[in-house]
């Protein structure tokens, strides 16, 4: 008789979104007139660049005429994208295009990663933590029991990203030793970033410990202070031990569109009894046996991105985003709120003031000032305290929000 991955019946049920959803619901069948706002999303409200949307066009063009129509293309992706993302992306960091792969998201990707490493392999998150690092290694069976009390699984190396460390852990902060480390900078959900000398730490530490680094850049066109890494491959030695994803979602509104890539450089080797293993290699294998590629039309939109037009209309996406976080900032420093976030990144981490919970404050802002955040709480205990605002939204409406609560 057929048996289910018994792993998937460890995972809680995420109540976050649906939560917040039904709260708000409710809020709105005894408050018909309430003018809320929505600070809670991480999707993108502004439209697609033209000169993307153009390079899509011509691209759908090509594939109804004869001569130039195109099937299943390369799973790792067109070389016309990757020799790109090293020439832009990569400049003088020596990745080379084999080492990158396309992909539809760096949701799947971060995901999928899991597959390429030993079951028992020990896992170290940061709490709070984007989810997705966690429910992915607990369905591949890499974690105990969840323990109702510590709101924690059993088997999981969790890195407390707090006040007291900056929200930046660094690696004497661990009780044992990883194989597999998720680094996210710039930070969902706290929308901090890490600098150099703290990757510089974690970078050495995986050399020293034979670890991977598992680097989630998707943020990373947010950072505009200096001593920030746009690239792991910044740091020294990196492309022994870390693996970066990044992704078009947040940098050029294609959340709904799907474009995102892996870099897996040649250098990382993992030694097992007399075997040398590329991780490259195995990444690909992978890819050539579940993934038939991202389609041309789209992979043409994302090269579009790196032409001189596409550049600057991307940039201003992101002026958009930047000036809504600094408005936040603003808003709840006048407000008297402590904040923390929205300078590399584009989200806000509002730190609860009077003590109260998470979800106490989330019904606060949405009755009192008709605000919905996203509790902290449900990025993991280590959020409990804080919320998360997010600048992807309308600029008239965050600076609304703004002033109800000053
Ligand atoms: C840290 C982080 N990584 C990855 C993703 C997913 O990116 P994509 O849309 O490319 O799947 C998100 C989306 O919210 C994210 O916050």
């Amino acid at each position: 008789m057929i048996r289910i991955n018994e792993n998937f019946l460890k995972l809680k049920e995420s109540y976050l979104f649906s939560t917040i959803q039904k709260k708000v619901d409710e809020y709105k069948m005894k408050n018909s007139n309430a003018n809320l706002i929505k600070m809670g999303i991480g999707d993108v409200t502004r439209p697609i660049p033209k000169t993307v949307r153009e390079a899509m066009k011509k691209a759908v063009d090509e594939m109804g005429d004869r001569a130039t129509f195109r099937g299943y293309g390369p799973e790792q992706g067109y070389e016309f994208l990757r020799e790109k993302i090293v020439e832009k992306e990569y400049k003088g960091l020596g990745i080379e295009a084999d080492e990158i792969f396309i992909s539809d998201g760096a949701k799947c990707d971060t995901g999928n990663i899991v597959e390429l490493f030993d079951t028992h392999a020990k896992v170290a998150i940061t709490d709070p933590v984007y989810p997705v690092y966690l429910d992915s290694n607990i369905m591949y069976g890499r974690t105990g029991k969840f323990d109702e009390t510590t709101g924690r699984y059993e088997n999981i190396l969790y890195m407390e990203a707090k006040e007291e460390n900056n929200f930046e852990p660094s690696p004497q902060e661990l009780k044992e030793v990883p194989d597999l480390i998720y680094i996210c900078s710039p930070n969902n959900p706290t929308g901090m970033a890490m600098h150099k000398n703290c990757l510089e730490q974690w970078v050495n530490y995986a050399k020293e410990q034979h670890s991977i680094i598992l680097f989630d850049a998707a943020y990373e066109a947010f950072i505009e202070e200096e001593n920030i890494p746009h690239s792991i491959y910044e740091i020294e030695g990196a492309k022994e031990v870390a693996i970066e994803f990044k992704s078009y979602s947040k940098t050029a509104g294609f959340t709904g569109i799907r474009c995102a890539y892996t870099v897996i450089p040649k250098e990382i080797i993992v030694k097992m009894e007399n075997k040398e293993i590329l991780l490259n290699k195995l990444w690909n294998r992978r890819q050539c046996t579940k993934f038939n590629g991202v389609s041309y039309v789209t992979q043409r939109g994302a090269e579009a991105i790196y032409s001189e037009e596409g550049e600057k209309e991307i940039q201003e996406n992101i002026r958009y985003y930047k000036e809504n976080a600094k408005i936040i900032r603003d808003g709840l420093a006048k407000a008297g709120i402590m904040a923390y976030g929205g300078i590399n990144a584009p989200y806000v981490w509002l730190k609860i003031p009077n003590k109260m919970s998470s979800w106490e404050y989330f019904e606060v802002l949405l009755d009192k000032y008709n605000i919905i955040g996203t509790p902290g709480v449900g990025f993991g205990p280590g959020g409990e305290g804080f919320i998360r605002l997010t600048a992807f939204g309308d600029r008239e409406k965050t600076k609304e929000a703004m002033e109800r609560l000053a």
